[in-house]
This record gives structure tokens, sequence and C-alpha cells, in this order.
């Protein structure tokens, strides 16, 4: 039933209920088999398969699960235009000797007078928080809702979307699901755009454009290697940076504790860059963490 290791050809599962997705977690549970999730929307790219991979190094039996959350899209963004490919993304995840691919329908997850939410106060009120009201709620939500279905022992998220990562590290202590978060570097294409399921939709002159956001957040890390401290000083010269390219218009860009996400007026000890920058209809994020 397990895949123990990668090379052990064995037929991959596709769940598409939350009962049988509880059953098989209770049965595997039952047997003391240790379970590693990846929580994704699909459309994978690298970053999700470096994922994939640490859990399947890890864990005795992985669970990934796709699905596109309704409730992570603010208002005005179209969950719609989100990329599905779920039939490439099972291919993937069966290469790669995933157990269990978990792809819920919306009203298998929220089926008519579904009211619960979880929220995360300080921690999503800034950034992607402010950018995109609701966003960390539905997060939140549907994080919280997939690990009590799966219970793995081991959850994989990616450094790519930092804030994310703090807010579920909140949950994750507040809520004592019985899951431990383990976070992995972003993924990068050559040029140093971090990967993400949204890349494919930037047209070729936005592609170009593309990796003005790491470069700033570069530049400004190299003004904290030459021994700059004052924050707004760096977040100056991150923003001079974008300014050169025209097709980028700047959502933020910030000098932050890596622990609170405050903005950092004086740097001292470990700092993250944050960043999100707007190429026509597609949005980028990215991030950064630096020791001064
Ligand atoms: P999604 O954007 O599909 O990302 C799934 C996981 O892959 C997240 O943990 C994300 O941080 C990670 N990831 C994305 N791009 C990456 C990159 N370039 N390098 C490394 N890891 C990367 O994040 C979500 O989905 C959703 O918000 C979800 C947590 C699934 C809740 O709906």
């Amino acid at each position: 039933m397990l895949n123990k290791a990668p090379h052990v050809a064995v037929a991959m599962r596709t769940i598409r209920t939350v009962h049988a997705i509880s059953t098989w977690s209770r049965a595997l549970h039952r047997q003391g088999v240790t379970i590693g999730m990846v929580p994704t929307m699909g459309a994978f790219h690298a970053g999700h398969l470096a994922l994939i991979r640490a859990a399947r190094r890890s864990c005795e039996a992985v669970v990934v699960s796709v699905f596109v959350n309704p409730r992570q899209f603010g208002r005005g963004e179209d969950v719609s235009r989100y990329p599905r490919r779920l039939r490439s993304d099972a291919a993937l995840c069966a290469r790669e000797g995933v157990d269990v691919l978990f792809a819920p329908t919306q009203e298998g997850m929220y089926p008519p007078g579904f009211e619960a939410s979880v929220s995360v106060r300080s921690l999503a009120r800034r950034w992607e928080g402010e950018c995109r009201p609701g966003h960390f709620e539905g997060v939140a939500t549907v994080v919280t809702k997939l690990l009590s279905l799966v219970r793995p022992e081991i959850v994989f998220f990616g450094q790519k979307d930092f804030q994310q990562t703090l807010v579920v590290k909140r949950l994750v202590e507040d809520l004592n699901p019985g899951t431990r978060m383990v976070v992995l570097p972003t993924v990068r294409d050559p040029d140093g755009l971090a990967l993400s399921s949204r890349n494919p939709r930037l047209t070729p002159a936005e592609r170009r454009a593309a990796p003005v956001l790491c470069a700033a957040l570069q530049a400004g890390r190299e003004a904290i290697r030459s021994g700059i401290r004052s924050g707004s000083r760096i977040r100056k010269m991150m923003h001079q940076v974008v300014s050169g390219e025209r097709l980028a218009q700047v959502d933020y860009l910030a000098v932050c504790d890596p622990s609170t996400l405050e903005p950092r007026p004086r740097l001292t000890g470990t700092v993250v860059l944050l960043g999100a920058i707007r190429l026509g209809r597609t949005r980028l994020i990215d991030n950064l963490l630096v020791r001064t």
C-alpha cells in the first residue's frame, strides 16, 4: 500500500472526498505509519516538486493535496483564471512516488451551510493581508481543514510565501493539530525569478521584466551586507531598482522583523526583505532572509 522509497512502483491513489481521506488517514495512524503532507493549489512546478521530494524522503506515506481554494482569493481576483492541470499534476505525483493525491471538490470542502473560519490576527494584517483582504483567513481555514482530515506528522511549505509560513506556523502552535511544519527554500529560475504557478501567465515582455523583483531584494541584501542599517534607506534602494522597469508596479517593498513582520527602522539580527509587484494582470511576490 505504501511507497517507502521513490523506486518502489506502487499505484498512486487519487482520493476525492473528505470522508475517504479521513478513513485512509485513520487506517494509517492505526498502523503507526508516519504521514507527510504537501498542501498545494496544483499547476506544479519545480518548487512544488522540491516539497514533494522532501516529504518522500522523510515520511513513510505522502499525501499531496490539490485544491484551488476559492476562500483565499480576494475581491476582484478571479479564481477561475487560476491554472488547473490535475491530469499532469497527478502524473508528476505518481512519478515522485506519492501515495495519495487528495483532490477534493469545492462542495466537498465547503458544503452548504459551511460557516467556520480560522483567523490569525496580527500576522495576517499587513502586506499580503492588506493587498488581499480575506486571503489569510481563507488560507488558515483550508489549511486547518486539510490538517484535520489528514493529520500528518509533518506538513511541508515553501519559503516563497513567507507570510503564509508565519500564519501557518502560528496556527500550528496555537491549535495543536499534532503536526510539525517544515519550510523549504524558494526554488528559482536561473535569472532569479521565484517559480510560481502564475509565471506562465506573463507575456514575453512581462517575463523579461519579472526578475526585477528578485533583483530589488538582492540589491537590498547587498546594501545590508555593505553595512547600511537604516530600514528606510534599504527600502528606497529596492524601490529604485523596480522603478527602472516600466512594466512593473510596486504593491510593497519592505524590511521587516522575520517573526512579527513589523517594519524595522534599525537593522539588527536577521531581517526579511519582502516584495510584491504587479506586471500587467499578474502579481508576483518574493522575499529574502538576510542576517545583518
Ligand atoms: P501553492 O501556491 O500551490 O503552493 C503550494 C506550496 O508550494 C506552498 O507551500 C508554497 O509556498 C510552495 N511554493 C510555491 N512556489 C514555490 C517556490 N518557488 N519554491 C518553493 N516552494 C514554493 O500556497 C498555496 O498553494 C496555498 O496557499 C495553500 C497553502 C495550498 C492553501 O490553499
